[in-house]
């Protein structure tokens, strides 16, 4: 198999740690320096490969003549599982259940930076971000992310991971529909990596079929410009200064050859929750690099690991956009106070809440 060498840094410290060295007076160049090491990781994982196999058995079927409809990449076993009716259904413990995530998040030091917070993120973002407000289609109601097509579009590529890493909490609380499994770990994970506290209540529904899976094309490509980037989040219903908070998340985690296309992550820490993001996006001089499939993506002049995405620097160039990255950049404390209310309103985009949910804001274990 591939292994791809990377010089980025792994961030070796522990979660509260990592933090807390970024509030003290270390510049950041320091930081980067200090934290600088070679690492390696598999571009395969065992997860990814059950995707494809779940693939061929698809091509199988369809070739037998036998599938008029769709297979499941992954995770199939829930998909016709009896769902007990609401009165019926036992209390559901979700402090127990983010506790479990939040322990899962670090328990394979060899999974990319170290932490599975990343890709639990990407998995929540991407569950919701389907919504149209006009058509109230989409959302994270339903988890129609479990069923092909929508979860081997490519914009999910990847996602198989988070998905079959969440399964095994399901099995331990069969109750918690996948949509609310999926934002939680979102909110757990931002949380758990250093970030604000995110209101989250239970509400969704899972469907249990296909058919309401949404079309591909409604996530963002990162080769388009800003103008593509407006046109997919107004239609879920945010503002200029929302979406700006909103991509901030990339403070987290970073792009893999093999699901994406783009490689590296935005900034040297991509487990601490930060605006570091903002900074390195507004005051660092981004020079273009050729990529192996024929795309192109941005990275830092003076750390070629550290990259930003085509439609990244097209938005930091919109007079509009770039207000709010620059607020960000300067202010920390406003960027976490806008990210929490916009990642709480995406992930409830499309919920038929009944307006009697408790609301939680769980307390990070890291706290
Ligand atoms: C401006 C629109 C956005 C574009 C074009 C975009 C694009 C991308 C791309 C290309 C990747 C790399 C995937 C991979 O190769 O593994 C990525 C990763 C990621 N995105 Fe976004 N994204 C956007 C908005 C968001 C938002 C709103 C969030 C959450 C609030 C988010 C959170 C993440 C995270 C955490 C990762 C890292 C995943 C990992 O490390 O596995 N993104 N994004």
């Amino acid at each position: 198999m591939n292994h791809i060498t990377s010089t980025l840094s792994k961030s070796v410290f522990s979660r509260v740690a990592s933090r807390s060295l970024l509030g003290s007076s270390l510049g950041s160049n320091m930081m980067r320096t200090s934290i600088m090491h070679h690492r390696g990781y598999t571009t395969t994982t065992g997860a990814s490969k059950k995707g494809g196999s779940g693939r061929f058995l698809f091509l199988t079927l369809a070739a037998l003549g036998g599938a008029g409809g769709y297979y499941y990449t992954s995770a199939q076993s829930i998909k016709t599982k009896h769902v007990p009716a609401l009165s019926t259904r036992k209390e559901i413990d979700y402090e127990a259940i983010y506790k479990d995530i939040a322990e899962m998040l670090d328990e394979n030091p060899d999974y990319d930076d170290g932490s599975y917070g990343p890709v639990l993120v990407r998995l929540a973002w991407h569950a919701s971000g389907t919504y149209d407000v006009e058509t109230k289609t989409g959302g994270s109601n339903g988890a129609t992310m479990r069923f092909e097509p929508e979860s081997i579009h490519a914009a999910n590529n990847g996602l198989v991971i988070a998905r079959d890493l969440l399964e095994k909490i399901h099995k331990k609380y069969p109750e918690i529909s996948y949509g609310d499994l999926w934002t939680l770990a979102g909110v757990c994970a931002v949380q758990e990596l250093g970030g604000p506290t995110i209101p989250w209540r239970p509400g969704r529904q899972d469907v249990l079929d296909a058919k309401s899976c949404t079309p591909d094309g409604r996530l963002p490509d990162a080769t388009k410009k800003e103008d593509h980037i407006r046109n997919i989040f107004y239609r879920m219903g945010f503002n200029d200064q929302e979406i700006v908070a909103l991509t901030g998340g990339h403070a987290l985690g970073r792009c893999h050859p093999e699901r994406s296309g783009f490689e590296g992550p935005w900034q040297e820490a991509p487990t601490m929750f930060s605006n570091e993001y903002f900074k390195a996006i507004s005051t660092r001089t981004w020079i273009k690099k050729s990529l192996a499939n024929g795309g192109w993506q941005w990275v830092d002049k003076n750390n070629t690991d550290v990259m930003m995405l085509p439609a990244e620097i097209y938005m930091y160039n919109d007079k509009e956009f770039k207000k709010y990255f620059d607020l960000y950049a300067k202010d920390e404390e406003k960027f976490f106070e806008d990210f929490a209310a916009a990642f709480s309103k995406l992930i409830e985009l499309g919920v038929p809440f009944k307006g009697n949910e408790k609301v939680y804001r769980f307390k990070a274990t890291t706290a």
